[in-house]
C-alpha cells in the first residue's frame, strides 16, 4: 500500500512541492527559532525542491527532525508542552519544529510543511479528533511517524484509532476534582440545599467529557444532589467561551448562594469563576477546581484569592518531553512507543502548590525557576 503510494507520489512530486510551497505561507506560522531562521536549504522558499522527501527513496536527511503540532498554541498547556519538547530536543540533539494548527485545513498544511522540511515524524494534538484517518494518510505520504497527544484520534467507525497515544487518565482525574470539591464543601459546611454545581462541559471531545463526567459522578457518589449540577456546554475550550456558558447557568439560577465549579480544564473553571466574581460571588461563595498546569497556577499565585480554589495538576513534562523522546527513539532506533499511555494528576491549592510543582518537577511551568 505504502509502496504504491510512493510510486504514485513520485509522479506528482513536482506538483505536490509547488502546492506545499504555496501552502507554507497560508498555514499557521511555524514558531520555532529554527523556522524563523529559515536556514538555507531547509525552510527557505526555493531550496526545498532540491531536498528529497524522507522515505521517498529510502533516504533520510542527516539529522532527525520532529514536529510538534498543537490545536491551541495560545493555551498555556500547549506552550508548556512545547517547552518540554524543546528540552528533549536539546538533550538528544534533534531539531524540533513547533507548529499551531487550529483547523483541519491548517493541519494538512503543516503536515506538508513538515514533510517538505524532511521531518521524520510528529507529535500532534489535532483540532478535530475525527481527522485521524486524514492525518495518518497525509503523514504516510512522507513516511512520517505519528504520536497523538492529549486528544485521541477517532476513526471513520467512531472507534479510537490504533495510533500511539499519550493522554490523561481523564475519568480518574475528573473524579479527583469531584472528590476535592465535595471535601472542601464539607469543610466549609455549606448546606447542599443552598449549594449548586456549575459544570462547564465540552462533550464533543472524549478526553474532556470523561473529566466532567468523572467529577459529576464522584460528587453524586459522595452525596451531592444530581439535580443541582447544572451543565453548560462551551463553544470552545477557552476562558471567554466558559464565561459565556457559565453566564447562562448563573442567570437561570440566580438564587443559589454557594457554587462549586468544575470543567474540562483550568480555562473552563476560570471563565466560570470570572462570571461568578462579576456577580459578587467570590472566594467565600465559590469553590472552583480546574485541571491543568499553568493557567490555574497563575491564578493561585495571585495575592487575592478568587473562587478558583485549586487545580488538578497534570504533566506537560510527560506530554511534551516524553512524547517527543518516544518519537525520537522510534525514528532513530526503531523502538515503537506504547499504544496507549495515561498520565495522572495531583490536586494543588494555594496551600500546597509550591510543593506539588516541586514534587512533579514542574518548577518551569510555574515561573519559579
Ligand atoms: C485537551 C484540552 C487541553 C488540555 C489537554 C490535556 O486537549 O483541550 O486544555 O487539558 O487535553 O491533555
Amino acid at each position: 500500500m505504502l509502496r504504491t503510494k510512493r510510486v504514485h507520489l513520485a509522479g506528482v512530486f513536482p506538483a505536490l512541492i509547488a502546492g506545499v510551497l504555496l501552502c507554507c505561507g497560508c498555514g499557521e506560522a511555524p514558531q520555532t527559532p529554527q523556522d524563523k531562521g529559515a536556514k538555507p536549504g531547509q525552510a527557505g522558499a526555493t531550496p526545498v525542491v532540491a531536498q528529497p522527501v524522507p522515505g521517498e527513496q529510502g533516504k533520510q536527511p542527516a539529522g532527525i527532525r520532529i514536529g510538534f503540532v498543537v490545536k491551541q498554541p495560545e493555551e498555556l498547556w500547549f506552550q508548556n508542552e512545547w517547552k518540554f519538547a524543546r528540552m528533549a530536543a536539546e538533550k538528544y540533539g534533534f531539531e524540533l519544529l513547533t507548529l499551531g494548527a487550529s483547523d483541519g485545513e491548517r493541519v494538512l498544511n503543516v503536515i506538508d510543511t513538515l514533510g517538505t522540511k524532511g521531518a521524520q515524524g510528529f507529535v500532534i494534538c489535532a483540532p478535530e479528533t475525527r481527522m485521524g484517518p486524514a492525518i495518518m494518510a497525509r503523514a504516510q505520504k512522507y513516511a512520517m511517524k505519528v504520536i497523538a497527544v492529549d486528544d485521541q484520534f477517532v476513526g471513520a467507525d467512531g472507534k479510537f484509532m490504533q495510533v500511539p497515544y499519550m493522554g490523561l487518565s481523564a475519568r480518574e482525574i475528573g473524579r479527583n476534582v469531584g472528590k476535592a470539591l465535595w471535601a472542601e464543601m464539607q469543610r466549609r459546611q455549606w448546606p447542599p440545599a443552598e449549594t449548586a454545581a456549575c459544570a462547564i462541559t465540552y462533550d464533543e471531545l472524549n478526553t474532556v467529557k470523561e473529566r466532567t463526567d468523572g467529577a459529576a459522578e464522584a460528587l453524586v457518589e459522595a452525596g451531592f444532589p444530581a439535580e443541582r449540577i447544572f451543565r453548560s456546554n462551551e463553544r470552545e475550550t477557552t476562558v471567554p467561551s466558559a464565561h459565556e456558558a457559565a453566564s447562562i447557568v448563573l442567570t437561570q439560577h440566580n438564587d443559589v448562594k454557594y457554587w462549586l465549579v468544575f470543567s474540562v480544564n483550568d480555562e473552563g473553571v476560570l471563565g466560570a469563576v470570572r462570571a461568578l466574581g462579576e456577580r459578587g460571588l467570590g472566594a467565600d461563595r465559590t469553590i472552583g477546581i480546574g485541571i491543568g498546569a499553568g493557567t490555574g497556577l497563575l491564578e493561585l499565585k495571585k495575592e487575592t484569592p478568587s473562587g478558583f480554589f485549586g487545580t488538578v495538576m497534570i504533566s506537560p513534562y510527560r506530554h511534551g518531553y516524553e512524547t517527543t523522546e518516544m518519537l525520537y527513539k522510534w525514528i532513530k532506533d526503531g523502538v515503537p512507543p506504547p499504544l496507549d499511555t495515561r498520565t495522572a494528576g495531583v490536586l494543588a491549592t494555594r496551600e500546597n502548590y509550591k510543593q506539588v510543582i516541586k514534587d512533579l518537577g514542574l518548577e518551569d511551568v510555574a515561573g519559579d525557576k
